[in-house]
């Protein structure tokens, strides 16, 4: 394959260096898809960022949008939206900066949604009332690393039994995937109570890399990585590969395109913009398999 097939998506593809992925893709294609592991974001990243010009919900929006929050709460998860989302892609702060902002909208977030002692058995209809929806072209890629006996690690800084709700209500979440993001804990009367583990937030992705050894140590045997994100701070989740020989970084740009233009093309090497579709990555693992 050459670079110029995949510049074939309905949106535009972006590369800083065409010559390297080119080489990227056929150092990987020459290693044989038995050493692939894919590493992918979940918001705004499998899921689609915009429909018919109206933006899409993430993990989170997805129960700030629904009946199992009271009005009052979804007006205060709405001014946090309004307060932080723009600092998350402001490209004129640090992430040093950033970073205690983010920790902060999540544990605010969080605590109001323990709050609300959301019922574990809301979920399902939360996600299916909802306008989440998965990209375009996701059946073959789900499928196709499923048939191909791919790993899929999901790497989510959303809600993992809403993203877990929204594969499995798709028909995608196959016994090859596996995901890594914030969990409810449920009390035994099937209320939420608090979140497990660690909290995950868009940049601590390293952090949580880090801290799933045991999965990456079982792929030890695949040291090549096609990861796959919408923030910058997606670019860490590779960070526990052991072994890494190879990695492709495709990078959704969805929101401020021409402020985050040059930053994402210094860091991913394929940026799609414009493109609610997972037609290039599809593109590469037709390549690669
Ligand atoms: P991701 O790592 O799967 O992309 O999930 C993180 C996204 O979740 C990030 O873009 C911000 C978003 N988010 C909300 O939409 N609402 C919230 O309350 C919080 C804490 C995060
Ligand atoms: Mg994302």
């Amino acid at each position: 394959m050459s670079v110029s097939h995949i510049c074939l998506s309905s949106g535009s593809v972006l590369m800083k260096d065409p010559q390297r992925v080119q080489e990227i893709l056929q150092s990987m294609s020459k290693a044989g898809i038995n050493t692939l592991q894919v590493i992918s974001d979940f918001d705004m990243t499998l899921t689609r960022f915009s429909y018919n010009g109206k933006r899409c919900p993430t993990c989170h929006n997805i129960l700030d949008n629904s009946k199992a929050i009271s009005d009052e709460c979804r007006q205060e998860l709405d001014h946090l939206l309004k307060t932080y989302y723009p600092i998350e892609i402001d490209t004129s702060k640090p992430v040093s900066e950033k970073l205690p902002l983010m920790v902060e909208w999540w544990t605010k977030a969080h605590d109001l949604l323990v709050e609300q002692r959301i019922k574990k058995d809301e979920l399902a209809e939360a996600v299916r009332e909802s306008d989440a929806m998965l990209r375009e072209g996701y059946e073959l890629f789900f499928d196709r690393l499923h048939e191909h006996g791919i790993p899929l690690l999901i790497f989510s800084a959303g809600i993992g039994d809403i993203l877990e709700e929204v594969i499995r209500q798709a028909n995608v979440f196959h016994s090859n995937v596996k995901v890594i993001s914030n969990y409810m804990d449920f009390d035994e009367s099937g209320r939420l109570k608090a979140f497990k583990g660690e909290l995950i937030h868009i940049y601590n992705k390293r952090e949580g890399a880090l801290l799933n050894t045991g999965h990456f140590e079982e792929l030890r045997s695949r040291p090549n990585v096609l990861l796959m994100g919408d923030s910058l701070g997606d670019l860490n989740m590779a960070d526990g590969v052991q072994d890494m020989k190879y990695i492709l970084k495709i990078g959704y740009l969805n929101d401020k395109v021409e402020e985050r233009k040059q930053s994402y093309l210094d860091s991913y090497d394929i940026v799609l913009v414009n493109d609610e579709s997972l037609e290039v990555p599809n593109a590469v693992l037709h390549y690669l398999t």
